[in-house]
């Protein structure tokens, strides 16, 4: 396992770029495939991480979703911001559980915002499991007037 440093903490092992597939499901959306690619980037100096995400279908390979931003490194755990192109933004926070198997944890919205045509999106949760190379995660969220639910599972590997 690549070891955590001081700066970054256990982000550290985050960093590297990630490539694999996932399967997307709601109860207002037809089910999907997607690949998708995630790359974490360390700039060398500040407690942060880089974050850029996009997908593609697995049928016919048209671009599907994209997100990007910053995972903060901070005393009390870490922090995820994101953006989206579908107007939405979500800023998280976790406590990072790690130990020899990995690194576990469940980021979850204290505040999002949306622009005026954004669809609804009330609560978002990212569960994200490290072991080795193989980083899985699940996406669950309250949207368009939905419960809390599962959105997506995936799983990459770093390349
Ligand atoms: C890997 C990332 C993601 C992929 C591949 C993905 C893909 C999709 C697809 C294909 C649809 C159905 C067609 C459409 O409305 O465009 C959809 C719907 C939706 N997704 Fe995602 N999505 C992703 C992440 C997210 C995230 C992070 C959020 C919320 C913050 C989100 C919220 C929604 C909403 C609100 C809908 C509309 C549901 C409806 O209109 O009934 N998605 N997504």
């Amino acid at each position: 396992m690549i070891n955590s440093n001081d700066r970054l903490g256990p982000l550290a092992l985050l960093v590297g770029t990630w490539t694999g597939t996932g399967e997307g499901i709601y109860p207002t959306i037809a089910t999907f495939g997607y690949r998708e690619e995630i790359v974490f980037s360390d700039g060398g100096v500040k407690p942060f991480i880089g974050y850029v995400q996009r997908t593609s279908a697995l049928d016919d390979g048209r671009p599907l979703h994209a997100e990007s931003g910053y995972l903060r490194w901070t005393a009390g755990g870490a922090e995820w911001i994101i953006a989206s192109p579908t107007g939405v933004t979500e800023v998280h926070t976790t406590h990072l559980s790690v130990d020899e198997a990995g690194l576990d944890a469940v980021f979850r919205t204290v505040s999002m915002s949306a622009s005026p045509t954004a669809k609804r999106v009330d609560s978002v949760e990212r569960r994200l499991r490290l072991r080795g190379d193989e980083l899985t995660y699940e996406l669950h969220m309250a949207a368009v007037g939905e419960q809390h639910q599962l959105h997506l599972t995936a799983t990459l590997r770093r390349g």
